[in-house]
């Protein structure tokens, strides 16, 4: 199963440590959005999107990416996030573009981040994501994986 990891971190790249424990899970591309070229999906089974979460969304370059994509027949994908007040309410605008891409959301991970987007001399979250985080980031990778290549029941008799 080919899979490409697209994600974006700006604040302190928190969201990149766990794309890391997902790609090395997955044995995934991992990539920024600029490094991203119209068609490269067509190599890959499996896509994953990941951001850090401004403004209550995925960044914008992640959202004007997919919202550019051409209609991907059901690929499979899944999305990831890091926030300062978790969770995957903030998935909501991503995964309404995925769809209209034509992309199947199989699975949604999210977790605690490090945020200083705060009144002056405040944070939340320090150290995160953790050791815990990032185990639960590759169980969450271990899941897809599971999720995506399990056997498509058959039903119905021979002959028929
Ligand atoms: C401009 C900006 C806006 C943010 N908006 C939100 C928000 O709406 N909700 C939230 O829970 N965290 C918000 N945060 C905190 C980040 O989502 C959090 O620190 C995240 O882990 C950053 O990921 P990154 O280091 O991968 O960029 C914001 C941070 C920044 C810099």
């Amino acid at each position: 199963m080919k899979t490409l990891i697209i994600c974006h971190s700006v604040h302190h790249g928190n969201t990149w440590k766990v794309a890391r424990a997902i790609a090395r899970e997955l044995d995934a591309d991992l990539i920024q959005p600029e490094q991203f070229r119209t068609g490269m999906l067509d190599q890959y089974d499996l896509v994953g999107f990941g951001s850090g979460i401004y403004i209550a969304r995925f960044h914008h370059d992640i959202l004007d990416l997919i919202a550019d994509l051409p209609h991907q027949n059901g690929k499979k994908a899944f999305v990831f996030s890091t926030a300062g007040n978790c969770c995957e309410d903030y998935h909501f605008a991503v995964v309404s573009v995925l769809h209209a891409a034509g992309l199947d959301v199989v699975a949604e991970f999210s977790c605690e981040g490090y945020d200083t987007y705060r009144f002056p001399g405040q944070s939340v979250n320090s150290g995160r994501p953790d050791d815990a985080d990032l185990e639960r980031a590759r169980q969450f990778a271990r899941d897809v994986r599971d999720k995506v290549t399990e056997p498509v029941a058959v039903s119905g008799q021979a002959g028929l």
